[in-house]
């Protein structure tokens, strides 16, 4: 059976990684490469593990994550589903079951903002670690940081984020803290709002409610 760690020390996936992080750079996008993916597949795998799904899904979720960007080696646009046929090959090559390979390339298909949706938990699971991944580190150039870009200010404004479940496992919170000097809480929502929604219809697929703490306090009241 492909493991994870198949998975991660593949350098034929990992030379697309980069490839589609070059991309990216290029494009002025923030960090897509592995600390991104690492991180992904990290959260990912803890709601699943967390919430009790099998071992092969936690494993099968993390695969996933580590792939779901390669797309952006064809176009930043539709990246999502250039990413899940490219994932397709690979893993149909290296001979991956066909049901786990479909699990795969359904997830990575499915996680992108405007033709995203959670249509399996580890679809949501997928969703959810790749649309939090809020953080400093994700800025390229700390010493270029521009007034006008948004993402990199609230990105620079993540000092800490954290997906946490209740010990009850009815809720998913995403816990932040924010250096309001780089960007504020509305700056947030003004560029994360679908993907916030697109997270809260993920924790609905995996039985759960959806909040958001920034600085400690809540924001969201569901
Ligand atoms: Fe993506
Ligand atoms: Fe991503």
């Amino acid at each position: 059976m492909i493991t994870y760690d198949d998975i991660r020390k593949n350098e034929t996936i990992n030379s697309y990684i980069r490839s589609a992080d070059a991309v990216l750079d290029a494009l002025m996008y923030t960090e897509h490469g592995f600390a991104h993916v690492g991180a992904v597949a990290h959260t990912a795998g803890y709601i699943l593990e967390t919430l009790g799904y099998p071992e092969r899904d936690v494993e099968l979720v993390k695969i996933a994550a580590h792939l779901h960007d390669i797309g952006n080696v064809v176009n930043r646009i539709d990246h999502a589903q250039s990413g899940a046929v490219m994932a397709f090959h690979i893993l149909s090559d290296l001979g991956m079951d066909p049901a786990e390979t479909a699990q795969i390339v359904a997830a990575i298909g499915h996680h992108n903002e405007n033709t995203a949706d959670p249509v399996s938990p580890i679809s949501a699971a997928l969703i959810i670690g790749d649309k939090t991944d809020v953080r400093r580190s994700r800025v390229r150039s700390y010493s270029s940081i521009s007034e006008d870009d948004i993402h990199d200010r609230v990105n620079f404004a993540a000092e800490h984020t954290e997906v946490r479940i209740t010990d009850d496992k009815t809720v998913l919170e995403l816990d932040m803290k924010m250096d309001s000097e780089y960007g504020s809480v509305m700056n947030f929502y003004e560029i994360y709002l679908e993907r916030m929604v697109l997270c809260r219809r993920a924790c609905e697929r995996l039985g759960l409610s959806f909040r958001i703490r920034v600085n400690g306090q809540q924001i969201t009241r569901h």
